[in-house]
This record gives C-alpha cells, sequence and structure tokens, in this order.
C-alpha cells in the first residue's frame, strides 16, 4: 500500500494502470468504508482510496471543525486489506484557486438534505471532478447510506463521465441497527441507545407508514420521546421517481435526518 501525498507523484504512478477503483472518503473510518473498499478489491485490478475532509461540503464551520480525523488509526485499519493507493491531498493541492464553481446537477438536490444543506450536493460533485481529473479511474464507489449523494453524484458522472462505472453499495449497519457512520464517533453511549430505538422504530413500521395506516407525525413524536433534539426531515420516497429516466416499479424508503445531541445522522430505511 502506497501512501501518496502530492498530484504529481500520484499522477506519475497511476498513469498507466487499467481497470482502476476508487473509493473517495473523509477518513475515521469504519465497517462501512471498508465495505466498499473491499468491493472494489473485488472487481478492480488496483485500488485507490482518498481521504479528504473537503471543507466547501460542510454547512457550517463548527460541523467541519469537529469533524472526527484520525488518519494514523485509519492507516493502520486498512494495511492489511490490499489496497494499492491512498490519497492524502492539502487542500491546495485539490483547490489551487481559491474558487467556487456552479455546476449544474439534478434537481433531486432540491430534496431532503438540500433543503437543509444548500450547496452541499454541488460541493460534493465539485471535489469528486476534481478528484476524476487528477484519478481517472474506470469504476467509483459510493455507498447507498448517503443515498441522495448516491444518486446525484451518478447522475453528475453519467452525464459527464459516462466511461467512469459509478457502483452503489450496500448500508453496512452496526450491531445495534444504526448505519455506521464516521459522525457516530461523536455519540455518547446513551445517544447511541436512543438512536438505534429511532432505526428500530422506523423499521418496524415501515409498512405501515407506507400504506398510511400510522402517520408521519406520530412517529415524529416517538422520535422525539427516544431523545432526539431536532428533526431536519422524515419522508417517504419512491425511489424509481428521484431521477429521471423513471422506472415503473415501486420501491419506498424512508429518508431521514435528525439531530442525537449535537450529531446530525442520516439513514433510509
Ligand atoms: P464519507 O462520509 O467518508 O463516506 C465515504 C463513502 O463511504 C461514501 O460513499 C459513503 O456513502 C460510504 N459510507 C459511509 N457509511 C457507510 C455505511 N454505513 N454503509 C455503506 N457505505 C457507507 O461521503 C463522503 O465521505 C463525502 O461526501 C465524499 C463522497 C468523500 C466527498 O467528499
Amino acid at each position: 500500500m502506497k501512501i501518496i501525498f502530492t498530484k504529481k507523484k500520484l499522477t506519475k504512478v497511476i498513469k498507466s494502470e487499467k481497470n482502476l477503483g476508487f473509493v473517495p472518503t473523509m477518513g475515521a473510518f469504519h465497517v462501512g468504508h471498508i465495505s466498499l473498499f473491499k468491493k472494489s478489491i473485488s472487481q478492480c485490478r488496483k485500488t485507490i482510496v482518498s481521504i479528504f475532509v473537503n471543507k466547501p461540503q460542510f454547512n457550517n464551520k463548527k460541523d467541519y471543525k469537529k469533524y472526527p480525523r484520525n488518519i494514523k488509526k485509519d492507516i493502520k485499519k486498512i494495511k492489511k486489506l490490499n489496497i494499492d493507493y491512498v490519497y492524502l491531498p492539502t487542500s491546495n493541492q485539490i483547490y489551487p484557486k481559491r474558487m467556487n464553481r456552479k455546476l449544474d446537477i439534478s434537481s433531486f438536490k432540491k430534496k431532503l438534505c438540500g433543503k437543509f444543506r444548500p450547496g452541499h450536493f454541488e460541493s460534493v460533485a465539485d471535489v469528486i471532478e476534481r478528484f476524476i481529473k487528477i484519478i481517472h479511474p474506470d469504476k467509483i464507489y459510493f455507498g447507498k447510506k448517503d443515498f441522495q449523494q448516491f444518486i446525484i453524484i451518478k447522475d453528475f458522472i453519467k452525464k459527464n463521465y459516462p466511461k467512469i462505472k459509478v457502483i452503489g453499495c450496500k448500508i453496512i449497519r452496526e450491531k445495534n441497527g444504526i448505519a455506521s457512520s464516521s459522525r457516530n464517533f461523536l455519540l455518547k453511549s446513551y445517544e447511541k441507545k436512543n438512536a438505534s430505538k429511532i432505526y428500530k422504530l422506523i423499521l418496524k413500521n415501515k409498512k405501515k407508514l407506507i400504506n398510511k395506516k400510522i402517520s408521519i407525525s406520530f412517529v415524529k413524536r416517538k422520535i422525539f420521546e427516544y431523545g432526539a433534539r431536532k428533526i431536519d426531515y422524515i419522508e417517504i420516497l419512491n425511489i424509481n421517481k428521484l431521477i429521471k429516466p423513471f422506472k415503473r416499479k415501486k420501491i419506498f424508503k424512508i429518508f431521514i435526518a435528525y439531530y442525537m445531541g449535537n450529531t446530525r445522522l442520516i439513514d433510509n430505511i
């Protein structure tokens, strides 16, 4: 596993790579990340992982500052996995000029997290495009835990880089049911227990919610009882109707974003 810090060096070592799999991350690795690495390793000749906490995609400074970072631990966790390259760029390499590009991305950006995080998905698309231009991967891997991100970026890449295959990977969960996330490192143990109760509540009532046997407001009340401080949204969406071309078959998922203490958690069930 080669750890690479500069664009120059990276460009040199990966120049002739074919069937290169790329997994972009912001570090603080957990089993969710590891599952993406393993998928790429199994499908590609070489795998490259980037670790870069992308400041522009954060909507407030505090959230960016407290985002968990632990490069040493991260490297230790992935040492034995057969990853070929780890790219750890500085901000200057990714953003050589102070730039705020306005990218044209799917209107799905206006829903769910997009309503609460203006500009967030544009910034994610922007940084992914910058990495694509440096790395030129054949395949790129995203988790369906960040479902909206996956759909929007997949659409963006399909339109602008049609040769690159975007692969969505299933959500990995902790034993208690909650989706593994770097932000879980910020939760106190009682907050984790409450988040688990919320996951189980939604899972148990998913069918009833979809069939309108119980109301969203009933579930919301319960979520507050289980200790959520704020709910940004809880919505039922047909995932086959999110981005054109629509498919006929209906597949419903429940999307949620809420605060447990000061930590914002998202999930789709
Ligand atoms: P980060 O939160 O580090 O996530 C990196 C990748 O891991 C994303 O594709 C995310 O969906 C996936 N992932 C996280 N938790 C997961 C889980 N429990 N199961 C499956 N996959 C999971 O998402 C980002 O970073 C950034 O926005 C990034 C794409 C790197 C752009 O800066």
